[in-house]
């Protein structure tokens, strides 16, 4: 498969170019943590599935119907989202089936929005309709794909230091969740939520296969 394919038919599907062109630069960030993950740990990943996951990754958010509202995240930069974008991994992953692609590759992107939650925990949050499965990534694939499009997201768009400082991700999606989960829940989000905490360690665990020149920190 060739990124060309995939693009190819998320224009098909009447995916807007923006979605792509950034899906294709979380592909080259996803390509080169694999080969990172590779050196390091062993093993081979599926390139194919890196590919399709990556461009198609953010495909789910033509078919949000939220409202938009305007989050400030950390002082430093407003953004304009659609008040369900926390449904976009899950419409991704539909469009991908429909596109054809494996069970591997709708779970890369049902699973790369980097807020690490389970079924449950969105069921509880009031984040429906739910997924069939835990929005946690498992294999090397999935985690691969998430980390490249963090980086793009909290490094690039946001300037945080996922290096030195464990609590990046914690903080990167605190107004976001505030915002969007927030109204949906009783319960209190604060940046020890179960959520956040478990969005953290997963970042440590996988900074040690990317490099901070490669976001230009
Ligand atoms: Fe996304
Ligand atoms: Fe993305």
């Amino acid at each position: 498969m060739t990124k060309e394919d995939v693009k190819k038919k998320m224009r098909k599907f009447g995916i807007p170019d923006e979605r792509i062109v950034h899906g294709e630069q979380v592909c080259d960030l996803a390509l080169k943590i694999a080969e990172k993950m590779e050196k390091k740990k062993g093993g081979v990943l599926n390139r194919d599935h890196i590919i399709a996951g990556a461009i198609a990754h953010d495909a789910g958010f033509t078919r949000l119907s939220g409202k938009p509202i305007t989050v400030n995240i950390l002082g430093k930069k407003e953004i304009t989202v659609q008040d369900d974008v926390m449904l976009h991994g899950l419409y991704g992953a539909d469009i991908a089936k429909e596109m054809g692609y494996s069970e591997e590759v709708t779970l890369i992107i049902l699973r790369h929005e980097l807020i690490v939650i389970t079924r449950e925990e969105r069921k509880a949050l009031g984040i429906l309709p739910l997924p069939d499965h835990d929005l946690v990534p498992e294999t090397w694939e999935e985690k691969a794909v998430m980390y490249a499009d963090g980086l793009m997201f909290l490094a690039v768009g946001l300037g945080l230091d996922l290096w030195k400082d464990p609590e990046a991700p914690a903080k990167g999606f605190f107004d976001l969740l505030k915002a969007t989960i927030g109204r949906l829940s009783e319960e209190k989000i604060t940046l020890s939520h179960p959520v956040l905490e478990r969005s953290n360690r997963l970042n440590a665990e996988l900074k040690e296969y990317a490099d901070p020149g490669w976001v230009n920190m």
